[in-house]
Parts: C-alpha cells; structure tokens; sequence
C-alpha cells in the first residue's frame, strides 16, 4: 500500500488524490490551507454534520498542526483536488486519545481525527473512503488490529454514521468544557456534554 491513494467518488468522474504530509517539508502555506479546511468543516453549518452548535473558536491551526506532527506516531493525509486541499484525517497508532488511555488489551489503536471533507463535495462518499482508507493504512502499514475516536456525545448523527461503518459506543467519557477550555475554545450551550469513545475490531 503506498502513501499515495487516488479515491474516485462516487457521483462524479473527479478523483481526490491522498497524500501524506511529510513534517520535514510541510509548508506553513500548506498547513494555514489545511487548518481553514477542518475549521470550515467543523466550525461552520457548510457541512451536514459539524459542531459549531456545539464549540465555538477555530478548531485548529497551523501550530497546533505543526505540534501534532511533532509527534512521529501521528500520521496526517490531506486529499486533493485541483491544486486544492479538500480533504484531511489524522491517523497513526495511539494508546491515549482525548478522552485518556485506552485499556492495555485494546491498546495501541489506530485513530481516526480531523476527518474532514470541503462541503461542497460531501455526501458523495468521500468521507466513508477517508475512514476506509485510514483503516486499512493502520491494519496494512501499522500492524494495528483496532480503531478508535472521539466524538461528542450530542452528535447524534455523526455517532450513527461511524456506527453505520461499524464502530460501537463504548462507556469511556469525558466532560468536554474543562477539556475546551484549556484549548482556549468555549461550548456555545450553558449544558454541559462529554466527550465519548467509539472502537472498531478491524477484519
Ligand atoms: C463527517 C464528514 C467527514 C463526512 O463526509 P462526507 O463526504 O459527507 O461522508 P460520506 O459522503 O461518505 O457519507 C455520506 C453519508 O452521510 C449521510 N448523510 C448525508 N447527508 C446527511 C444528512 N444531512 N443527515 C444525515 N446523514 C446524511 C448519507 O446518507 C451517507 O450515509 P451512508 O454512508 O450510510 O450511505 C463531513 O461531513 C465533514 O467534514 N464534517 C465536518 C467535520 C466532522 O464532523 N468530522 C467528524 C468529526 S468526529
């Protein structure tokens, strides 16, 4: 399997081409087009399912991105069309994810983060070949036999589409304000809301 994937969607002979980010030659260009990118996904009501209902403030920005590939476990995939990035995931093997350490059995697993799809192009497949795709990079390129992510627990769609591609709920939680806040983000809802687990045994 290499590093570079070409996914051809569903509705439309346009192909989205995955690579890579290299952190020793990543741009700063390229990083400020990624992070307007998931934060226009997550951030805005441009995307089916978001979570600017939820938190307010930019989701990420380039030096969050800069620390997250400082990491070697982390593995970030941007998809591109037309010169553009239209596509991100964050993957790579982990044994902790926002919500604290996974079980020792269960550990380490591949995660799934930043997932995030331009608006105009949802709907047509592209995230579900995003997921597929990271799995199948942790299974063949890390070894790795689970999945795991975080999603906020109010997200009832989002929760019934990763469900949909076979993750399941587990019982870990963590409250999401104190965690957001220390981020320098706000919830925008004066209920509070948890973050909460979902994992996948991969074939
Ligand atoms: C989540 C996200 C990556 C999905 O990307 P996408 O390209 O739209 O995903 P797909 O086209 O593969 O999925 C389409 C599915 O969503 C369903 N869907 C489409 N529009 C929908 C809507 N308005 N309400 C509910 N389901 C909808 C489709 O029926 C389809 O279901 P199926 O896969 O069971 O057939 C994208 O919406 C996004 O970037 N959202 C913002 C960031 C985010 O929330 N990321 C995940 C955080 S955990």
């Amino acid at each position: 399997m290499g590093t570079e994937v070409e996914v051809e969607l569903p509705a439309g002979q346009e192909r989205v081409r995955l690579r890579r980010l290299d952190p020793e030659r990543v741009s700063d260009v390229e990083l400020d087009e990624l992070a307007a990118l998931v934060n226009r996904c997550y951030r805005s009501t441009d995307s089916w399912t978001h979570e600017a209902q939820l938190i307010a403030g930019l989701r990420v920005t380039r030096e969050r991105l800069r620390m997250y590939m400082d990491d070697r476990d982390v593995v970030l995939f941007v998809g591109e069309l037309g010169g553009r990035i239209v596509a991100s995931v964050k993957t790579g093997a982990v044994r902790d994810t926002v919500i604290g350490p996974l079980p020792p059995e269960r550990a380490p697993a591949g995660y799934i983060g930043l997932l995030s799809v331009e608006p105009v192009l949802q709907s047509r497949g592209l995230g579900r070949a995003l997921v597929l795709f990271a799995e199948q990079f942790c299974r063949q390129q890390l070894g790795l036999h689970r999945m795991a992510l975080d999603v906020l627990e109010p997200r009832a769609d989002i929760i019934a589409w990763y469900t949909r591609l076979g993750y399941q709920l587990g019982t870990a939680r963590r409250p999401a304000r104190k965690f957001m806040m220390d981020k320098g983000e706000q919830l925008v809802t004066e209920h509070d809301f948890d973050f909460v687990l979902m994992e996948k045994a991969l074939a």
